[in-house]
């Protein structure tokens, strides 16, 4: 069992990330690997009720690795957390198989509360570096969620959200189609989808403020009005 585990997620990185090369490589030089190994000690001692064992135990594993997972926290199979220094996965939250999580991605909350308060990831989702996932709603399976965005609102199966807040962005092709691309970056001129929004405004606005101008100073003629205006 631990060794079927161990495989199948070591492979997970192999087939995934372009700079492992080799399964030795990913057993001595992968940090997200020996993070999540070291979760399910954690975890056990948790289940057990050995609470105070269990936070030792994924203390030591944060210290030794940079990502943070609490004992309680429930992982999938084949979890891949790529670079990894700085992750943070919180108490309540819960990663379904085959996702790809980057560094410094947070799984948190926004309110100090008990109960569930972090999210639950679904199935091959992708978590680009910085991101903060916070709240206890759900991000449905093959989601993607572009690096330093900030979701704060559940995000539906099959969607890309970028920015702060995080919204959807139109997907080019269905993502059954897409290839997995571990480092798909924005192009140079890419925008939050807001941020598009209000430039388009703003430029609209500059637009009409010449045209007034040229009207005021008579360079055109004022636009006719119409019987019901
Ligand atoms: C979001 C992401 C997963 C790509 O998803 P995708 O479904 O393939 O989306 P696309 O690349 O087709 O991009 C969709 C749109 O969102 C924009 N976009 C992508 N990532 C973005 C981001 N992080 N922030 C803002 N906009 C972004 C793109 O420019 C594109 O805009 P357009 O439709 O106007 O051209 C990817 O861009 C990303 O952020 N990956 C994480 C990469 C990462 O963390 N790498 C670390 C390596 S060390």
């Amino acid at each position: 069992m631990a060794f079927m585990f161990l495989r199948e997620t070591v492979a997970a990185y192999k087939e995934r990330d372009p700079a492992a090369r080799s399964s030795l490589e990913v057993l001595l030089c992968y940090p997200g690997l020996h993070a999540v190994v070291w979760h399910k000690l954690s975890h056990w001692l948790w289940t057990h009720k050995l609470y105070l064992l269990g936070r030792f135990s994924s203390h030591l594993a944060r210290w030794l690795t940079g990502i943070e997972i609490h004992p309680a926290a429930k992982l999938g199979r084949r979890l891949v957390i790529d670079h990894g220094m700085g992750v943070v996965i919180g108490e309540t939250a819960e990663v379904g198989d085959d996702c790809y999580l980057y560094h410094q991605v947070t799984l948190g909350t926004a309110r100090a509360m008990g109960g569930k308060r972090h999210p639950t990831i679904g199935n091959n989702v992708i978590i680009g570096a910085g991101a903060k996932v916070l709240g206890p709603f759900t991000v449905g399976d093959n989601a993607r969620i572009g690096s330093n965005a900030v979701v704060v609102d559940p995000v539906p199966p099959d969607t890309t959200v970028v920015g702060i807040p995080a919204r959807p962005v139109d997907r080019k092709l269905p993502r059954r189609e897409a290839p997995f691309d571990p480092y798909g970056m924005p192009c140079e001129d890419a925008l939050d989808p807001l941020l598009r929004d209000l430039e388009s405004m703003r430029t609209e606005l500059t637009e009409l403020e010449a045209r007034i101008a040229r009207v005021a100073n008579g360079a055109e003629s004022r636009p006719r009005q119409t019987a019901a205006e």
